[in-house]
């Protein structure tokens, strides 16, 4: 299991552990992380699961496809690091990510 901490708006920190294949959303939604509210269910259609990952973080994860960087731009605040947690699968080299999740998805 992949050890994950997702720190909300507040600076509060959602603990969990998730198993490769998972998608970094899946794993928050599981975890209880509400402000991840994936309204598409990840289909990389609503931008409700936008995350930004420390640059060490995201220098480690696979680039993002096309469709998800052309969804990027409707995510509030778009940050240079930010990604869609529904397009981001978890790996073995992700072990102790830090996510950071928006005040607010909307
Ligand atoms: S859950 Fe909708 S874009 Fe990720």
């Amino acid at each position: 299991m992949i050890k994950l901490t997702f720190v909300q708006a507040d600076g509060t920190e959602i603990g969990t552990e998730a198993a490769p294949g998972l998608s970094l959303m899946q794993a928050a939604v599981n975890a209880g992380v509400e402000a991840i509210a994936a309204e598409c269910g990840g289909a990389c259609a609503c931008g409700t699961c936008h995350c930004v990952l420390p640059q060490k973080w995201f220098d480690r994860t696979p680039a993002p496809q096309d469709d998800e960087v052309d969804m990027l731009e409707f995510v509030i605040e778009p940050q240079s690091t930010s990604r869609l947690s529904c397009q981001v699968v978890v790996t073995e080299e992700m072990h102790g990510m830090v996510i950071n999740v928006p005040d607010s998805q909307v």
